[in-house]
C-alpha cells in the first residue's frame, strides 16, 4: 500500500519530509543507521554486528516495497536521513495481521518531535491497510523516550521478559507493547 509523502514540523521549528524508502536512499540510510545504532544504548545490536553490505541494505529496502502490507519511512532534512521507521508484516497467515515496529532516530534529532511524527505517519499507514490489526514492538524498560512515545501514541504494556539483554555484565529487563488498531 503507497505512503502518500508529507512535510511536518519538529519542536525546533524545522521542517522535515517523511517517505517511503526507494533503493536510491540505501547509501545514507545505511550511514544512518549505523550511527544511531553506535550512540543508542537502547538498541540490542553492537557496532560490531551490523555489518550489512550497500547490497544487503538495498535487499532490506526492497523487501518493504515488495511486501504490501510492509512500510519503510525515512525522515529528511536538507537531504540527510535522520531516521527511520518500519513496520515489518508477519509473513505466516495465522500472524499475517501483525506487525513488528522497529524505529531509530540520529542522537541531535531525538526529543524534537520528530519520533511522534514518525509513528503517528506509521500508525496511520496502518490503520488504512485492510489487513493489519495489531502492532506490536519490543523496548528497554529503561528507554524513557521510547515509553513517552509509545504510551503516548496509546500502546498498551503487555509484559516484561526480565534480564533479557546483557551487555557488559548488567541486565536489563525487555518490555513487549502491542497496539490494537480495530
Ligand atoms: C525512541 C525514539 C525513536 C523516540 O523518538 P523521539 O523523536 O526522541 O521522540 P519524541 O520527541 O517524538 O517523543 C518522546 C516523548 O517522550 C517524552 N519524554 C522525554 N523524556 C521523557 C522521560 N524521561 N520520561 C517520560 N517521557 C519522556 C517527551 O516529552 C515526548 O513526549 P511529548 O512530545 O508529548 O513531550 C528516539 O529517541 C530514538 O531513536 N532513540 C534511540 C534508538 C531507540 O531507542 N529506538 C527505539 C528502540 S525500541
Amino acid at each position: 500500500m503507497k505512503f502518500t509523502p508529507k512535510t511536518l514540523l519538529l519542536k525546533n521549528g524545522k521542517e522535515v519530509i517523511i517517505r517511503s524508502a526507494e533503493l536510491s536512499d540505501a547509501a545514507r540510510l545505511l550511514n544512518t543507521v549505523r550511527e544511531y545504532i553506535n550512540d543508542s544504548e537502547y538498541i540490542p545490536k553492537l557496532n560490531e554486528e551490523f555489518t550489512l553490505s550497500l547490497e544487503e541494505e538495498e535487499q532490506w529496502i526492497k523487501s518493504f516495497i515488495d511486501h504490501k502490507n510492509s512500510l519503510l519511512l525515512i525522515a529528511e532534512y536538507e537531504g540527510q536521513i535522520l531516521g527511520n521507521i518500519n513496520i515489518s508484516s508477519h509473513q505466516r497467515i495465522i500472524m499475517q495481521h501483525t506487525a513488528v515496529i522497529g524505529m531509530g532516530i540520529l542522537n541531535a534529532w531525538r526529543n524534537s518531535g520528530l519520533g511522534t511524527h514518525l509513528m503517528q505517519q506509521a500508525i496511520e499507514w496502518a490503520e488504512e491497510n485492510p489487513v493489519l490489526e495489531l502492532l506490536w514492538l519490543q523496548v528497554y524498560n529503561e528507554n524513557r523516550l521510547g515509553l513517552g512515545l509509545y504510551k503516548k501514541m496509546g500502546f498498551q504494556e503487555n509484559g516484561v521478559i526480565k534480564n533479557f539483554f546483557k551487555h557488559e555484565n548488567r541486565y536489563y529487563d525487555n518490555l513487549t507493547m502491542s497496539l490494537s488498531l480495530k
